[in-house]
């Protein structure tokens, strides 16, 4: 394999990223929505996730001023809501209304959920990290609504069902193939030996 140094060292070689649709709320309870494609889980105990915010979005404020976030996992057939979320700013409209959403008031923090997502996690902010452009916001999940219809039993998600939007190099993908389950290296190496 012949690699090269690439001259721009960016974060555009990890890759996919998870599309998410992050909710908050206004002083005056107006609610909103910010697309976000940097997320990621961050511990398992406790549950919590992070997400990257430009240090200028309209909805890092609101996060600030709440201390709480809501974390919705949009389907494909919600793309040209999800994409709708993540082109315009909540600062002069309200992006619920806009694309169709309800505000789903949650169960223990400030901010709405987006009722039409499947799956809605309430966080909240416990940890910031000042990085430069972004702020790494983690937030420890402390409820999940889930609708039915996705689960699988023991409330597994149901990845057909669920079907998540990846974004790669300012594309949206869907999942592909599966291609083997975790740990399958072990388990093969045992019956070569
Ligand atoms: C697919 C996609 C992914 C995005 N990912 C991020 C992200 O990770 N962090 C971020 O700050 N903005 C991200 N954006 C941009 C914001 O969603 C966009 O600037 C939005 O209008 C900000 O909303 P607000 O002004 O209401 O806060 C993304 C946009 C799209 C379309």
């Amino acid at each position: 394999m012949a690699k090269i140094l690439v001259q721009r060292p960016d974060i555009s070689y990890f890759y996919p990223l998870p599309i998410v649709l992050v909710s908050c709320v206004d002083e005056a309870g107006k609610p909103n929505i910010i697309t976000i494609g940097a997320s990621s889980v961050c511990s398992a105990h406790p549950p919590t996730v992070g997400v990257a915010i430009g240090v200028r979005q309209y909805s890092l404020g609101l996060i600030n001023f709440t201390q709480d976030f809501g974390v919705n996992i949009p389907t494909a057939a919600q793309l040209w809501e999800t994409d709708y979320c993540g082109s315009v700013s909540g600062r002069g409209m309200n992006k619920f209304e806009a694309a169709g959403f309800t505000p789903q008031p949650s169960t223990i923090i400030k901010s709405p959920l987006i009722e039409e997502c499947p799956v809605s996690m309430e966080c909240k902010l416990i940890h910031t990290a000042h990085l430069g452009d972004h702020d790494w916001l983690i937030g420890e999940i402390v409820a999940v609504h889930a609708d039915d219809a996705v689960l699988e039993p023991g409330e597994r998600l149901d990845r057909a069902k669920t079907d998540p939007v990846f974004s790669f190099w300012g594309e949206y993908w869907s999942v592909g193939q599966k291609l083997a389950d975790w740990h399958h290296a072990l388990r093969e190496k045992e019956r070569m030996v």
